[in-house]
């Protein structure tokens, strides 16, 4: 069989314990091999060993795409339906997974108003969930980052932005969604212009560090002409690294002109920076926050995130 009689899916889609069917295939030397056979699961040590090849995309059979669309239906079901029979922590990795797949979808294709839609929808179902499942929220973030996704990375910052946003008060479910949605896509330019995330600014090279530095405003640019873009969530994408003391960057705004839910999204995204890209485990990141980076981010928004992060005994 040749290449186009296959087309690639999203590994982060394949969680959970229910059969495949379908064949999957990887890609080798531009060779599709069979991987794992119809009537077989993700479940348990395949999906870690998939994990740890840091393996992204994997591969159908054109024919069996719509046999992949059921799975996917069924999976989604299964995980936001409350009475369902599976775990919390098997259902929390399915919609992890979900989100992720949509932060890939609009951020290597960010002028497609299709998956914009669908991410905006997917949002506002991630939140209901995050609203109504108490464990949601820990079982979300603490799925590990292993591969340095800014997709992965994208939806917790999403999770805890919510978070943050719903312990200020903020309960119209149109904002949340919206605030969610910036929050999950907010790094989309290091989709299109990639830099080491696991390594400090001052080990990067001088062209990835400036690279690095201007990708808020180059990710904003990317999208400003497309006009179903929402501005809250432009604003996010442009401002989630300003620091509200005027050192952030690229622009080096201060806290009277940035927009509050960017600062809420940058409060989040301060805190899973450390966990996602330097490996510290929570309890480290929030003392990091609230100690050494104390200043830069408002007080209150670091406040509502350790609220967030012990009423769901993340810390
Ligand atoms: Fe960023
Ligand atoms: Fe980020």
């Amino acid at each position: 069989m040749d290449a186009k009689d296959f087309v690639s899916i999203r590994v982060c889609t394949l969680r959970g314990d229910q059969q495949i069917n379908f064949d999957a295939f990887v890609q080798v030397a531009g060779k599709h091999i069979l991987y794992l056979r119809k009537g077989d699961s993700f479940e348990g040590d395949r999906l870690k060993r998939l994990k740890a090849k840091k393996l992204r995309k994997m591969y159908i059979r054109v024919e069996e795409e719509d046999s992949y669309r059921t799975y996917m239906t069924q999976n989604i079901e299964v995980a936001y339906d409350k009475n369902s029979s599976k775990s919390i922590e098997d259902r929390s990795q399915i919609i992890q997974g979900v989100q992720q797949s949509s932060a890939e979808d609009v951020m290597e294709n960010p002028d497609s108003k299709a998956f914009y839609d669908l991410a905006l929808k997917g949002s506002m179902h991630f939140s209901d969930f995050l609203k109504n499942e108490e464990q949601a929220l820990k079982q979300i973030i603490s799925i590990p980052n292993e591969d340095f996704s800014p997709a992965h990375h994208g939806v917790t910052v999403s999770a805890l932005t919510m978070g943050i946003a719903r312990r200020k008060g903020i309960e119209d479910e149109d904002t949340l969604s919206l605030i969610g949605l910036g929050s999950l896509v907010h790094d989309i330019e290091h989709q299109h212009s990639p830099v080491p995330l696991e390594k400090p600014k001052d080990q990067m090279t001088l062209e990835e560090q400036a690279t690095y530095e201007l990708h808020p405003v180059s990710g904003a640019e990317r999208v400003k002409d497309l006009d179903f873009y929402d501005p809250l969530i432009m604003k996010i994408i442009k401002e989630h690294e300003e620091y509200i003391d005027g050192t952030g960057y690229p622009s080096k705004m201060y806290e009277k002109d940035l927009d509050p839910f960017a600062m809420i999204a940058a409060t989040a995204n301060g805190y899973d920076k450390l966990v996602s890209f330097f490996g510290m485990d929570p309890k480290t990141a929030l003392k990091t926050l609230l100690i050494d980076k104390l200043g830069l981010y408002s007080l209150e928004n670091l406040q509502h995130l350790q609220a967030v992060l012990k009423q769901h005994s993340v810390v």
